[in-house]
Parts: C-alpha cells; sequence; structure tokens
C-alpha cells in the first residue's frame, strides 16, 4: 500500500509541475501566474477537485510520442467560490504553450458538459498559443467541440472567460460565445489575425498589444468586459461578480445578508439632479446611493460610458441596473451604448436578474457616423432587450426622457413592471427650445417671443405629471425614498408570471 501511495504522490508532484520549473520561471517572469496559481486564487481555498491529471495527448507525429506531459496543457476541474460552486479551466501556457490539442479539448468539454448537467457556471482561464500545431486538424475538430459547447451552454449557465495570455486566430470565438470576457493589461492578447499577418495582408505596422490589448478590447472594440492590472487582480474581480450571479438559469439569485435597510433614506438625492437642465451630474452617485452598501459591480465602464451597466444588490438581492449617464454625451443613446446595454439587458433576462433603469436620456445622438453605422438597427437592439425581458422591471425617470428614447429606456409601454419618476422628470417629445423652434419656425427672429413660448413649452410639458395623469408614471416619488421604493417594488414582483407566444426563438436585430 505504501508504494502506491507513494506512486500516487510521485505522479500528482510530477502533474503539478507541468512543462517543468525552467517554463514556470519564464512564466513568473512575465508577471504571471502559473495555471495551479491562478486556480488557488479563484477558488476557495482548498475546495478544488482536479479531473483528468493524468490525461495525455495521443499524437505520435513530430516526435510527440516522446512527451506526453500529464494533464497536456489543461487543468481543470471544479471548487467552490464564497462556497457556491463553480467548474473551471486553466489554460497551462508551460505545457506545449497552452496549445488546444485533441485530449486538452476533450478535458475542457467534459467540464462544460458537467457544468451544463449539473447547472453550475463555468470559468475558463485561458492561456494559449491556439491550436496545437503538431495535431492539424484534430485540434480544430477539438476547438469546434467547445464552441458547440459554449452555445449550448449559453443562457443556461453564467460563463466567463479571463484572457490572461495570448489567444489567437480562431480560438478566440470560444471567449466570444461566453457572457463575460475580462483581460490582464500588458499580458493577454486577443486577435483573430496577428500583428504579422496584418502587416502582410494590409501593409499596417501595429503591435499585439495596439491590436489586441485590453485596452484595445475595453476601450475601442468592447469585446472585452473589464481590463485588470495583473493576474491577482483580475481573478479577485472575477470572484466579486461571481458572487452577484445565479448558478444557471434554473437558480434564483444570489441572497447576500445587509445590514443595509430597505428603507434607508438617501438625502443626497433629493439635490442630485441641477436646476438647470443643461447641467450634468454624476449617475453613478445615484447608483451607490440607492445599492445595498454602495456596492456596483460595473460592466463594460470603459466603453460606452454614456450608459452605466451593472450589478447592484437590493434587499440582499442581485439587481442588474442599465443607468443613462449624464456626464457623458449628455446620455445619449448611441450605437455603442445601445449595443452595450442590449447584451446586458439579455443576460440579466436569461438568468432571472431583474432589472433597475435609471433614465435621463435626452434623445438619440444625432449624426451621419450614427445613421451610416446603422442607429436604427443598434438601437433596436436595446428596445428589443427591454421589451422581450420578463424578469421584475422598475423604472425611474430622474430627468430627462425624451422622444423615441422615453419608449426605448424601460418604458411603461413596453412592460415595465413599475414606472416611477422624480419630481425633476421631464417627458416629452422633445426638450422645450427644439419644440419650440420647430412649432414656432415663423416666430424665430422674435428672441422674446421664442423664450416665452419655450417657457410655456417647458410649463407644460417638463414634469412628469402629464405622464402620471395617464398611468405611463405609476408615481412620482421623493428622491430621497428611492430606495425604499425600489425594493419594496421588486419585494412584490418575486411572484411575477408573465406567459409569451410560443416560438423556436426571436429574431432580434443583430
Ligand atoms: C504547439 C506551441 C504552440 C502551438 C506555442 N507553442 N504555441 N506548441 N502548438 N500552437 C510552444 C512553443 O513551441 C514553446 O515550446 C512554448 O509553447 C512557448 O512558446 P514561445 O514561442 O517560446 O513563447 P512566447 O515567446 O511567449 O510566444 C507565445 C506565442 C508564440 C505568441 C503564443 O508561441 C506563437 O506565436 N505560437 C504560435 C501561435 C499560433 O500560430 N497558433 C496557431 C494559431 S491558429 P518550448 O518547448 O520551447 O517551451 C489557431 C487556430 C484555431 O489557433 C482555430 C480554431 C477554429
Amino acid at each position: 500500500m505504501t508504494n502506491v501511495l507513494a506512486e500516487l504522490a510521485e505522479r500528482r508532484a510530477q502533474a503539478r509541475l507541468g512543462g517543468g520549473q525552467a517554463r514556470i520561471d519564464k512564466q513568473h517572469a512575465k508577471g504571471k501566474l502559473t495555471a495551479r496559481e491562478r486556480l488557488d486564487v479563484l477558488l476557495d481555498d482548498g475546495s478544488f477537485e482536479e479531473y483528468d491529471m493524468y490525461k495525455t495527448h495521443r499524437c505520435t507525429d513530430f516526435g510527440m510520442q516522446e512527451n506526453r506531459p500529464p494533464g497536456d496543457g489543461v487543468v481543470t476541474g471544479w471548487g467552490t467560490i464564497n462556497g457556491r460552486q463553480v467548474y473551471v479551466f486553466s489554460q497551462d501556457f508551460t505545457v506545449f504553450g497552452g496549445s488546444l490539442s485533441e485530449t486538452h479539448a476533450e478535458k475542457i468539454c467534459k467540464v462544460m458538459d458537467l457544468a451544463v448537467q449539473n447547472g453550475v457556471p463555468l470559468i475558463g482561464l485561458n492561456d494559449s498559443g491556439g491550436a496545437r500545431i503538431q495535431e492539424g486538424v484534430a485540434s480544430l475538430g477539438g476547438y469546434a467541440e467547445v464552441f458547440w459547447r459554449n452555445v449550448q451552454a449559453s443562457g443556461v449557465i453564467p460563463q466567463i472567460s479571463v484572457v490572461m495570455g495570448p489567444c489567437a486566430g480562431g480560438a478566440v470565438y470560444s471567449p466570444a460565445m461566453t457572457d463575460f470576457i475580462f483581460m490582464v493589461k500588458d499580458t493577454s492578447h486577443m486577435f483573430v489575425t496577428g500583428p504579422d499577418v496584418v502587416k502582410t495582408v494590409t501593409n499596417e505596422i501595429v503591435s499585439a498589444e495596439e491590436l489586441g490589448g485590453a485596452g484595445t478590447h475595453t476601450k475601442t472594440s468592447s469585446v472585452a468586459d473589464g481590463a485588470f492590472e495583473n493576474d491577482m487582480e483580475a481573478l479577485f474581480e472575477v470572484r466579486r461578480l461571481f458572487d452577484f450571479l445565479p448558478l444557471s438559469n434554473r437558480s434564483e439569485v444570489p441572497q447576500r445578508n445587509t445590514n443595509d435597510r430597505y428603507d434607508r433614506q438617501s438625502l443626497a438625492l433629493d439635490t442630485l439632479v441641477p436646476s438647470d437642465p443643461t447641467k450634468p451630474y454624476d449617475m453613478k452617485e445615484a447608483i451607490h446611493a440607492i445599492a445595498d452598501d454602495g456596492d456596483f459591480f460595473e460592466i463594460q465602464k470603459d466603453f460606452a460610458s454614456n450608459i452605466l451597466c451593472g450589478y447592484i444588490r437590493l434587499n440582499g438581492d442581485t439587481i442588474g441596473v442599465v443607468a443613462n449617464q449624464p456626464k457623458v454625451l449628455a446620455g445619449c443613446l448611441d450605437i455603442n451604448s445601445a449595443r452595450k446595454a442590449a447584451r446586458f439587458v439579455r443576460f440579466c433576462d436569461a438568468f432571472n436578474i431583474p432589472l433597475l433603469t435609471l433614465v435621463d436620456v435626452p434623445g438619440f445622438l444625432p449624426g451621419t457616423a450614427q445613421e451610416y453605422g446603422g442607429i436604427i438597427k443598434h438601437g433596436a437592439k436595446l428596445l428589443f432587450a427591454f421589451a422581450e425581458a420578463t424578469v421584475p422591471k422598475v423604472t425611474v425617470i430622474l430627468r430627462k426622457a425624451y422622444g423615441g428614447a422615453y419608449d426605448v429606456m424601460s418604458s411603461k409601454h413596453i412592460r415595465a413592471d413599475v414606472n416611477y419618476a422624480w419630481p425633476s422628470a421631464e417627458i416629452a417629445v422633445m426638450g422645450a427650445k427644439g419644440a419650440t423652434e420647430i412649432l414656432y419656425r415663423s416666430e424665430l427672429d422674435n428672441p422674446e417671443k421664442i423664450a416665452k413660448r419655450t417657457s410655456d413649452y417647458e410649463e407644460r410639458f417638463a414634469n412628469p405629471f402629464i405622464a402620471a395623469q395617464r398611468g405611463f408614471i405609476d408615481e412620482v416619488i421623493q428622491p430621497h425614498s428611492t430606495r425604499r421604493r425600489i425594493c419594496r417594488s421588486f419585494e412584490l414582483l418575486k411572484s411575477k408570471q408573465e406567459v409569451r407566444p410560443t416560438r423556436k426563438h426571436d429574431n432580434i436585430p443583430l
């Protein structure tokens, strides 16, 4: 018995060494943790159960039969994050550059299948040179098996990708089909074709960082949802996000105990909106004031920041927040903000996360760039997403809700459940100045007359009461009581049931 125990210990030790100490040192020298160190940070202490530690590749080309490291470049299994289960895989760059062989893919597919079967999220830590070059098409087949499972799992379990090294070529499409992508600054890259191919084909000279670094993907392309300073920070933040998410579409949102009373008043909200309607303010102040303990996990904070998306808790329950940000582009909706928020709303709806919408929107951003870029189709994404969402939906209009953007931002008409407005709300077809300039074009050369017309229009429409008279707004509330009002609404809406027509799937304008 002692012998076999010793052999087991020896085999485990060998597997844990991956590609060997020299390559581990190289990984550290780049400022990166190893695959196993990453799992140590991500998961609760001692919770990791590894599968397929001894699995090896089957390749015999290029002398590969002489080199069969146990584990084949990916560490897989499950563990817990703050006590809640999660399946994981973590690619080991020290073994053939973390490249994906047929067997490496089989290991990933095994945990994906179990995650879907058991209704548990999947987190993938990606650090890979892509397809295992020695295996050719067997590797491509392996990728496609992973892709297929990504699609089957979509909307069933949350899937999170953390890109912590290279991720290139077709390999990018697995993270791309997951719900969230996080990247590490300076050490991670994602591109379909790398700088060398780009140079050959288009003559463009671009560094890997500029082409597909964390900055590019969180600020320009919006491929990634967050960029972090180093491996540790990325993994801690993934733990933080995980705490907000349900385990699957079959489970409720997680509950976290809080000492923050649901009826806590926020007097600061009474003075948040400036009396001058052209003056900006920071919508984040409203979100922090409303949330349990001021805790807000923001998604895509560096992209389209004219809209804010992220998670808070209200009375312990996770809530998805979508909010116009008057500080950026006056809170206008445009192509990027509509795409960003639509995807966020659809994730929340798929996973039973109720939606809080905070509105201060002067309309859609005008201009040829927007029209040529397809704002019609992209704006429709957000309208579609809010309208199809059947989770509890509460909307608060803080200030402007003009034109089509009023309808889009989870209005009563597209079936929000509870619609509140602050007394400072202005719900109208457009701002008073624009409206009077159209209605009274013939008087434009008379500034006094126009000023009077504008103030008449403001008096008539720049308030929430016309909408409230029609029942489009359920109640005009005191800003300081917003938290209490929406907590009570969401509590009531827990028993919401909504039936929609049967169909194979809808056809959201992609
Ligand atoms: C096999 C690979 C590998 C790969 C790296 N290695 N990529 N082995 N298949 N794809 C091995 C190297 O031989 C080396 O082995 C070790 O990993 C570390 O690689 P280095 O080059 O020394 O590291 P570094 O300088 O950090 O460069 C990392 C890298 C580079 C940028 C990823 O290795 C690289 O360009 N690799 C090839 C990437 C690629 O073209 N992949 C195919 C993409 S197409 P030793 O023994 O020296 O440690 C693709 C299609 C997917 O992936 C399609 C899906 C549908």
